[in-house]
């Protein structure tokens, strides 16, 4: 669908928030707070941005962007965008579900992560959950949202902390998760190290791995290895591709002129997910849960492998 840029303003060091509106003024379609749009931004480049406002508010989706220089070119591209440009983005998904039977929401963001997280604390506040807010950023002149945070309807269940201003500023995760409860739910978003960092704590402490819930901006390292080669036999017409050991299965994929979908080619959004006939993948990415893993019967081509010397992909 086609959006327009109503709104294109900064929140924090290097950090851009974009209101987006249906040309014709009409509703956009809706959401659930932790959902996500994909943006075309040419070029073959599509990313992922989390929608950061109320899901009540229908009029727009607001997206908020961390420009990294290191990046790949998508958040270069976003800021390169003005008000009143048109971009097509997908319908509204949501990875990153809240629980509805919860009694009590915990949610921790890590830099950039906090973009799902704010989306999710108005709406707890709407409907009236419990819920708390942790919200940990190098500095503060890189904390987004700081006076919706600090002086909004949740200002009072917000805790900020900064890694730069020494250790009593810094968030104690293990003394914030010991008390884990049976309708306690835990969010985190943001930095693999930082989602890892939580979630040992939450291990540690006794959370059920059921109540925790993670979403990856981006893997730590790149996942890709240099395991032996191995073949992919597509499903459809019986093909066999080689897999080279530098080379992504996506690539081997695309040599042989078979084209699948992808975003964040880090393993950390399931675009690419494909399903698995028959062998054992190497799985390496940051999206499926440790379930959905051993069912070895989906992988994620842009990061994953494989154990056994063949796959054979439902292609
Ligand atoms: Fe994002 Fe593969 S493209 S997980």
């Amino acid at each position: 669908m086609q959006v327009r840029i109503i709104r294109k303003f900064a929140v924090a060091t290097d950090i851009c928030v974009f209101e987006l509106v249906s040309p014709d003024g009409s509703v956009l379609p809706p959401f659930t707070a932790g959902a996500h749009i994909d943006v075309d931004l040419g070029n073959g480049m599509t990313r992922q941005y989390s929608l950061c406002n109320s899901p009540a508010d229908r009029s727009l989706y607001r997206i908020g962007v961390l420009r990294e220089v290191n990046s790949r070119g998508g958040s270069i591209a976003m800021h390169a965008l003005t008000e009143g440009d048109l971009l097509e983005i997908s319908r509204p998904k949501n990875h990153f579900p809240l629980a509805e039977a919860a009694t009590h929401i915990v949610l921790f963001a890590g830099g950039i992560g906090v973009t799902p997280i704010m989306s999710m604390a108005e709406h707890l506040v709407r409907v009236g959950v419990s819920f708390e807010l942790h919200y940990c950023v190098r500095d503060p002149s890189r904390a987004a949202f700081l006076s919706q945070l600090t002086e909004g309807p949740f200002a009072d269940r917000v805790r900020l902390y900064f890694d730069n201003a020494g250790e009593q500023h810094r968030a104690d995760f293990k003394a914030l998760l010991r008390m884990p409860e049976l309708g306690k739910h835990l969010y985190v978003c943001g930095p693999a190290g930082f989602i890892d960092g939580v979630s040992d704590a939450a291990r540690s402490a006794g959370w059920d791995g059921r109540n925790v819930h993670r979403e990856y901006f981006a893997a730590s390292q790149p996942p890709l290895g240099t395991q032996g080669i191995f073949q992919i036999r597509l499903a459809g017409n019986g093909r066999v591709v080689d897999v080279g050991e530098n080379e992504t299965v996506i690539e081997a994929l695309a040599k042989a002129g078979v084209e699948v979908l992808t975003s964040c080619e880090q393993g950390v959004c399931g675009t690419c997910l494909t399903r698995v006939l028959s062998g054992e993948p190497d799985h390496r990415d940051l999206y499926l849960t440790d379930d959905e893993r051993s069912a070895n019967d989906r992988f994620l081509p842009c990061c994953s492998r494989s154990k056994s010397p063949m796959l054979v992909l439902d292609l």
